[in-house]
């Protein structure tokens, strides 16, 4: 299949898309958050379509993009009142809500679960497209199934040439991790996957909101206590989570200061600095995922060739690392690294949905020191 790529303000490019949709074709898409790869959510062989270019059980149930707020009482059977206020509060933006589904929404899309997640993107040419195509547009990240999410087009392209219909290129996304999950067909919201929306930012619209409690297990791997292994935890709720996502080819370890959890102590640094100066001695390619500010600790391995020192951002700032983490872990792959050590980040803000796709990257192997 031959893949178009345009830029979004091309024009007609936008058009073309929405029509390539109509048509039960795929394309992938620029959101806020990360590239998605949409498709007609209420045609079941476009969900079959999307699962396959992908390479992604289809047990795995995606996500529905709407333009409209409204458009929820469309595919949803009860719409209580938290899901207004959320929608009021946080739409168009990175929120993603799990409701009932309504019959017309196909088993195919919500991998057989009587639920169905739906998010109202902020991203105008998203926007714009469903709007156009007048569909609701199943779309999960626009990556084959266990890569990092794509937050370029070059990612989508890496991934998806040949396998689907069109690359819309807005450019890099702002927010780079997903959308926070919420779900709220029970008593108290629960968040199955953090995100730029917090828990207090949910908080303060709705009381109360809990944790998927294998999210906790999670946030405990670097405060210290006891790594385990993905299969010892409980079932997540959003199927998607108990996959081993993002992982990058070589083995990635983050290395936490149990007496700092979230804080780059040079104890961190100096850990990191001897594991990697053994991997390079055993002749590993090593990257060392660090920040602008501490990135000067590994001065010293800048001339061992096989090393690379790969920044993410500003430590102060959990945007800036958010949005280069993906970028940083397909750059590991690029350069063919056996060996990652990552720093760990802050919990403030967007650092626990930071820390909690870096965790799963790493395969929950955290080094304390
Ligand atoms: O930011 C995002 O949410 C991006 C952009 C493209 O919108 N999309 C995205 O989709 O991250 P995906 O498919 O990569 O992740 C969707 C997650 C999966 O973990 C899936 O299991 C979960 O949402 N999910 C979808 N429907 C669900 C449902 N009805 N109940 C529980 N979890 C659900
Ligand atoms: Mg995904």
């Amino acid at each position: 299949m031959q893949t178009i790529l345009e830029k979004c303000n091309n024009s007609g490019a936008i058009a073309a898309a929405a029509d390539i949709l109509r048509r039960g074709g795929l394309v992938a898409f620029p959101t806020e958050t990360v590239y998605g790869l949409g498709g007609d959510a209420l045609d079941p062989s476009a969900s079959a379509r999307i699962y396959a270019a992908k390479g992604r059980p289809s047990d795995n149930p995606l996500i529905v993009h709407i333009a409209e707020k409204k458009d929820v009482w469309e595919l949803a059977e009860e719409v209580p009142a938290t899901a207004e206020m959320l929608m009021e509060a946080f739409w168009p933006g990175p929120l993603t809500i799990i409701l009932k589904k309504k019959p017309i929404v196909p088993d195919a899309t919500t991998g057989g679960l009587n639920t169905v997640a739906i998010r109202m993107p902020s991203h105008p040419a998203a926007m714009e497209m469903i709007r156009q195509s007048g569909v609701y547009v199943a779309a999960p990240s626009a990556n084959r199934s266990g890569r990092p999410s794509p937050t370029t087009a070059e990612h989508v392209a890496e991934d998806l040439t040949g396998e689907i219909d069109m690359i819309l290129d807005g450019g890099p996304v702002g927010i780079g991790i997903e959308s926070t999950i919420v779900d709220l067909t029970e008593e108290v919201p629960m968040i199955l996957r953090p995100g730029f929306i917090t828990r207090e930012m949910l908080e303060a619209i709705v009381g109360e909101v809990r944790l998927d409690p294998t999210l906790i297990t999670l946030e405990e791997t670097t405060q210290g206590r006891e790594t385990e292994p993905d299969s010892k935890l409980q079932h997540p709720k959003a199927p998607g989570m108990r996959y081993t996502h993002y992982a990058p080819h070589g083995t990635l370890s983050i290395v936490t200061d149990t007496a700092n959890p979230g804080e780059v102590t040079p104890a961190v640094t100096g850990k990191i600095l001897e594991l990697t100066k053994e991997a390079l001695a055993e002749g590993h390619v090593t990257a060392v995922l660090t920040t602008g500010e501490n990135g000067s600790a590994y001065d010293a391995l800048m001339e061992t060739p096989g090393f690379h020192r790969i920044e993410l951002g500003d430590t102060d700032d959990g945007q800036t690392v958010a949005s280069h983490l993906y970028g940083a872990l397909r750059t590991c792959d690029d350069l063919k690294c056996d060996v990652i050590y990552s720093e760990n980040f802050r919990r403030d803000e967007l650092g626990s949905a930071i820390m909690n796709r870096l965790i799963k990257a790493a395969g929950h192997r955290v080094i304390s020191v």
